[in-house]
């Protein structure tokens, strides 16, 4: 989604702010644009697509100037046009802005400016600010009040940085569900929509809350809410190293994402068991509490509700609790059945994602238990939801999510054990116990390196496949949650129509879809199923389908099978992420194959803050 980038210094300031909107290009977008002020007038260079178009536009001559804000479009109001991309001025070419986020009055707004004279040319629903703080600061002679008094106006949500020949030395900054953080340097101060993007610069930032208006200058960070009362935040250390912030010889981010799975995995059980008990921090729940709970609904999209699918097995199994996996953009509109006994828990790579927060907001009004698995530190999620737990995978700049679902798995696994040796619960059903499970958590980085050596095989099995035009996947329990994500994969990064069905469907309907070219995999890493699996599989066979199947080394194939992909074996719960490194990787060679455009998919965003 949008990015805003932004330089405060002495010189080079254009340069750093589009070196950094370089670093947010993860986030998706259709235009770019920069400002930045210049003999007594705002300088405003816009281009539809990508950074580079924009460069052509500056002649390669980047003015060298002290202040600079940029900015990357997400088209939702108008067209992806020049005319359309931030940042956007006033009627007198004084001030401009760049936004992210959506004003959701603006339409009342610009007929109120029109009617007074303003005259627009955008279609955007940004435009309505410059032209709002110029209409205040014919009332005030402080720009920051006058943004404050056009902020009081808005409805919906924004991060916003403003640049003026009143305030020719620094930017002013907003913030409400939308992020910004502001990268602090001697001398220097970058913003920025997320951390990544000043990684090179700063190593301490300050996370902006909603609400808050920071006028920024090179030596000084003045913070206010939006009545202007003075507001007190403090930096927050980035612990992440810049190079995992880079491709590092990768050809896409993705592919190094999923190579750093055993490390992200490695991490998110970090500090954390202690003589096989699960220590969390940042969950103030008591043994009391803890048995308190009658329901868990957890809420998520895309990924983080396939790592949910999983969360839901996992908590029934092992703390006997109804549980329940629902999309975010369901729940918030369903009347959800949630109280002060129910536990909520919301999974999320970005913190950001707007159907996420909603659900979120929507549960803590109910009154329940709000805990999030965030990867992203400081995001609003995690500091809104009532207990974080972090999954400290690291940066993940592909839009396809890859390591983050391997380290959800992962704390969804430390969450449902700390429960339940909270509580003092009995082994799992399958005898399965807690500290069983512990050992094979300690094990699963070494084992998700080995799945990585067998790329070569993957790669060669995706170039037989990669012209195909059908993808099915298959599985059972734990199995069937890794088959919508392996799904969601490939479609997403390669553009193939793929679904995922519970395998014992097929044969209520799906099974017509098979015919020659129809590609089925399936997921075999399932004791208690995998005989059933077998007989769908070999339904598939008999009619000519291709059948891949990923199954637990040293398990006897049946059913008929054209090509395997054996995978070491763990308890049940822990073969998803294992099993998904070897699917991540035939989704992105299948997509590299094909010549996708593997990091930015068309029509995707990193980070969905819009409903
Ligand atoms: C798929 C993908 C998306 C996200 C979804 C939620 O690869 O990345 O489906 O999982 O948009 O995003 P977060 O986890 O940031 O809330």
């Amino acid at each position: 989604m949008c990015g805003i980038t932004g330089f405060v210094g002495s010189d080079g300031a254009i340069q750093i702010a589009l070196e950094s909107l370089k670093r947010l290009e993860y986030r998706g977008y259709d235009s770019v644009g920069v400002a930045y002020p210049q003999n007594n007038h705002i300088a405003v260079v816009r281009s539809a697509g990508k950074i580079n178009r924009l460069l052509d536009r500056l002649d390669g001559e980047v003015p060298d100037v002290a202040v600079a804000i940029a900015h990357t479009r997400w088209a939702t109001h108008g067209q992806p046009t020049e005319a359309n991309a931030h940042p956007h001025r006033d009627c007198s070419g004084e001030l401009a802005v760049a936004h992210n986020g959506i004003i959701e009055n603006y339409d009342p707004l610009r007929d109120e400016l029109q009617r007074m004279g303003h005259r627009f040319s955008s279609e955007t629903d940004t435009e309505v600010l410059p032209h709002l703080i110029e209409h205040y600061l014919s009332k005030t002679s402080d720009l920051v009040e006058a943004v404050r008094l056009s902020l009081r106006r808005v409805e919906g949500s924004y991060a916003i940085a403003v640049v003026s020949t009143r305030y020719p030395g620094g930017v002013i900054v907003a913030r409400k569900d939308s992020p910004l953080v502001i990268g602090l340097a001697e001398g220097s101060k970058l913003i920025a929509s997320d951390i990544p993007a000043v990684l090179p610069y700063v190593k301490d930032v300050l996370i902006l809350e909603d609400g808050d208006v920071a006028a920024i200058t090179p030596e000084t960070v003045t913070l206010s809410d939006i009545s202007g009362k003075a507001v007190h935040r403090s930096p927050t250390r980035v612990g992440w190293r810049i190079e995992e912030a880079e491709k590092g010889g990768y050809s896409h981010y993705m592919l190094k994402e999923i190579h750093e799975e055993p490390a992200a995995v490695r991490n998110a059980l970090r500090g954390r068991i202690y003589n096989d008990r699960i220590k969390l921090e940042g969950i103030p729940i008591t043994p009391a509490e803890w048995r308190r709970f009658e329901r868990v609904e957890i809420v998520a999209c895309g990924t983080a509700y396939h790592a949910g699918l999983l969360g839901k097995r996992l908590i029934e199994q092992l703390i006997r609790v109804p549980t329940e996996a629902v999309v975010a953009s369901e729940f918030r509109y369903s009347d959800p059945l949630v109280d002060e006994k129910t536990l909520v828990l919301l999974i999320s790579q970005s913190g950001e994602t707007a159907d996420t927060l909603a659900a979120m907001r929507e549960a803590k009004q109910r009154g329940a238990y709000t805990l999030a698995i965030v990867n992203v530190m400081g995001s609003t999620l995690a500091r809104e939801a009532g207990g974080v737990i972090y999954t400290q995978a690291g940066p993940e700049i592909g839009v396809a999510s890859t390591k983050a679902y391997l380290a959800q798995l992962v704390v969804i696994h430390l969450l449902a054990i700390h429960w339940a040796q909270q509580i003092g619960a009995p082994s799992m059903g399958d005898g399965a116990s807690c500290s069983v499970l512990v050992n094979e958590l300690k094990r699963l980085p070494e084992l998700v390196a080995g799945v990585l050596q067998g790329e070569p095989c993957i790669k060669s099995l995706a170039d037989r496949l990669a012209d195909r035009s059908c993808f099915i996947y298959l599985g059972r329990g734990y199995d069937f949650a890794a088959a919508m994500e392996a799904a969601l994969k490939l479609k997403e990064i390669s553009y193939i129509h793929a679904e995922a069905y519970a395998a014992g469907e097929m044969k209520h309907g799906p099974l017509a879809l098979i015919e020659p070219g129809v590609v089925v995999i399936g997921l075999a890493t399932q004791p208690l199923t995998n005989a059933k699996l077998w007989s769908n599989l070999k339904e598939v066979k008999a009619r000519n389908g291709t059948v891949v199947v990923v199954h637990t080394e040293g398990e006897a194939v049946q059913g008929g099978s054209d090509y395997q992909i054996p995978i070491p074996s763990a308890s049940p719960s822990l073969m998803p992420a294992i099993a998904m490194v070897p699917l991540q990787l035939l989704a992105y060679h299948i997509a590299n194959a094909r010549g996708c455009q593997i990091d930015q998919p068309r029509n995707l965003a990193k980070s969905v803050t819009v409903e």
